[in-house]
């Protein structure tokens, strides 16, 4: 088994410097792709420091030149780079015309990939594909860009964590350099337990739309059942980290997330009060979901403040707060 996954790790790697060369040397790749990553605002240095690429818009160009350079088309389709054709086994190339972000794991391997497209048109299929789980890539335990920014995060004591593949990238060309991104799955315990071997401090920058928010909030509760602490950032409505970036520049970026950046109690808080200003049921609706988060809180000190600072917070009474705490507790939610 051993075997099977260094070639797997192979042919992974051969493939990424095969869309890294297409990238920077062919026509197709200069005029497409380059443009692409040139029109986002991508500097060389970037598209080396996270091995950008570019898969030609053929159905077989990555399945002819392995097998050429003498890779078993078996590994083509079990790292999924070669899909196989069920009615008539013919085989094809997963990644087709799009710009390649090759997805590593601690050590620097290359375990998979995220594909974007650059069409438009509604033919284009879904914005982004990525490499399915395999026997080197397990996406419940992978976050992209650690590899990059592991060491930053030791340096910052803090790990930024964003939704999506340019989000890192357009942070870290723009000095922020501790930020990874749990890309195509909804945050796991492994991909927090991952963080938790560089820092205790998480903050999430998620897109300010109603699908980052509700990502936001289940990504809370799994940062602090393990034991992390955890701040969030809402951006703007339509702005995900990677467009404010480029829309306000680097200064006043970091600006925005320092003043913006709040603890889980007040952003929940404040999320309740947006959608019911003076709804009692509401409210006590919210606090009981604030509850729900502190009771998974491991540390009992740490508990024990947050219930004081929520009592605060919703002006109740700390003692009416907490034994309506271990009310919940005990009915065990
Ligand atoms: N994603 C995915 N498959 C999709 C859409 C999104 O895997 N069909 C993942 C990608 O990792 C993507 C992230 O979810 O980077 C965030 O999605 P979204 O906000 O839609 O994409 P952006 O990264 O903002 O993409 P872009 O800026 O290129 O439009
Ligand atoms: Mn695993
Ligand atoms: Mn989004
Ligand atoms: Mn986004
Ligand atoms: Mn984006």
């Amino acid at each position: 088994a051993q075997n099977e996954r260094d070639s797997q790790y192979i042919v992974s790697d051969w493939a990424k410097n095969r869309y890294k060369k297409l990238l920077q040397e062919s026509e197709e790749g200069e005029s497409i792709g380059w443009a692409y990553l040139k029109e986002r605002g991508l500097n060389q240095a970037t598209i080396e420091t996270f091995e950008l690429g570019y898969s030609l818009d053929k159905w077989d160009d990555v399945l002819n030149e392995a097998q050429k350079a003498g890779f078993d088309a078996k590994y083509l389709e079990k790292t999924g780079l070669v899909i196989k054709r069920e009615e008539d086994g013919r085989r094809y190339d997963r990644f087709r015309g799009r710009v390649m972000f090759p997805i590593h794991n601690i050590s620097g391997r290359v375990v998979g990939f995220g594909a974007r497209t650059l069409r438009r048109d509604e033919k284009a299929g879904a914005k982004y594909l990525n490499s399915p789980e395999s026997e080197i890539y397990h996406k419940s335990d992978v976050l992209y860009g650690l590899y990059q920014a592991k060491q930053a995060i030791r340096q910052e004591e803090l790990c930024y964590l964003v939704e999506g593949y340019l989000d890192v990238i357009s942070l870290h060309q723009g000095g922020i350099k501790n930020v990874v991104a749990s890309s195509g799955t909804s945050l796991t315990e492994g991909q927090i337990r991952l963080i938790a071997r560089y820092t205790d401090n998480v903050t999430v920058l998620y897109d300010g739309d109603a699908a980052g928010i509700r990502a936001a909030l289940r990504g809370l509760d799994i940062i602090l059942e393990n034991g992390l602490n955890v701040r969030v950032v809402l951006f703007p409505d339509g702005d995900d980290p990677d467009s404010y970036i480029r829309k306000v520049g680097d200064k006043r970026f970091q600006e925005f997330v320092e003043a913006n950046s709040q603890d889980f109690i007040s952003f929940k808080t404040k999320l309740a009060a947006r959608e019911a200003a003076n709804d009692p049921v509401k409210k006590a609706e919210a606090i009981r979901d604030v509850l729900q988060s502190i009771a998974k809180v491991p540390d009992p000190l740490k508990r024990q403040v947050f219930l004081q600072q929520t009592a605060g917070t919703f002006h109740i009474d700390e003692q009416v707060l907490i034994s309506e705490y271990n009310k919940l507790v005990k009915q065990g939610v």
